[in-house]
């Protein structure tokens, strides 16, 4: 039986990962380093800095940017990335997911958000879904930021529940990644070319389904 449910935020509680895109393609093109949605895949789920660090890499020429330099354009990423989020609101709940996240609370089955976002508690407070979750990781103290699986054993943990009894819902490629590594079972959002490896995957959040995904769930 399931012993908990743990969400990613950013692209499947609310379209927040549209506003990452937004931010970052912004910031890229100040630095002369354009990219487009299919390399965004890459950049889901994963941290700000390492966010930073593979833009870098596709512009594949040094930069020579300090440390300082970095965190200054992370800053500034995040401070347009705030601008964006800004105005949401529980209109914003992405479709299916406050009906699925009634049915996991109705079966009693515990619930965190396990986002690398540090925006993570104030978009839940803005969303109003507070009332939903037990538990919410908090970005800043996770050490090896997805696919690494801590940000997901961290949750586990919290609950006391054994790895193999939790499941995943995720729409990046390094989430299913790091829920594989925590052998959880991982509920995909999205394409096929990029959560293949998702134990059950849907195209679109209205698809997720609390009686689907215990029925798959071995
Ligand atoms: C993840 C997003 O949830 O959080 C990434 O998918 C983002 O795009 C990461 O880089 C870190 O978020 P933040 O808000 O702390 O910069
Ligand atoms: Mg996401």
């Amino acid at each position: 039986t399931i012993k908990a449910f743990i969400f990613d935020l950013d692209g499947v509680i609310t379209d927040t990962a549209e506003y990452h895109f937004q931010a970052w393609k912004a910031l890229g093109e100040e630095l002369g380093i354009s990219f487009g949605r299919d390399f965004n895949e890459q950049l889901k789920g994963v941290s700000r800095e390492e966010s930073l660090e593979r833009i870098l890499a596709l512009g594949d020429r040094d930069l020579g940017l300090s440390e300082e330099e970095k965190a200054a354009l992370c800053a500034k990423k995040n401070d347009h990335y705030k601008q964006l989020i800004e105005g949401i609101s529980p209109k914003d709940i992405l479709p299916g997911i406050e009906d699925l996240l009634k049915d996991v609370k109705a079966a009693g089955i515990p619930m965190a958000i396990g986002s690398a976002s540090r925006n993570a508690p104030a978009i839940i407070e803005k969303l109003e879904l507070n009332g939903y979750f037990d538990y919410i990781v908090d970005a800043g103290k996770v050490t090896k930021g997805k696919p690494d699986p801590e940000t997901f054993t961290v949750a586990a943990d919290h609950f006391g529940a054994d790895y193999g009894s939790c499941v995943g819902v995720e729409d990046a490629h390094a989430g299913i990644e790091a829920l594989k590594a925590a052998g959880m079972f991982a509920v995909g959002v999205g394409s096929e070319e990029s959560l293949g490896k998702a134990d059950y995957r849907v195209d679109s959040t209205e698809q997720l389904k609390f009686d689907a995904i215990v029925q798959r769930f071995v």
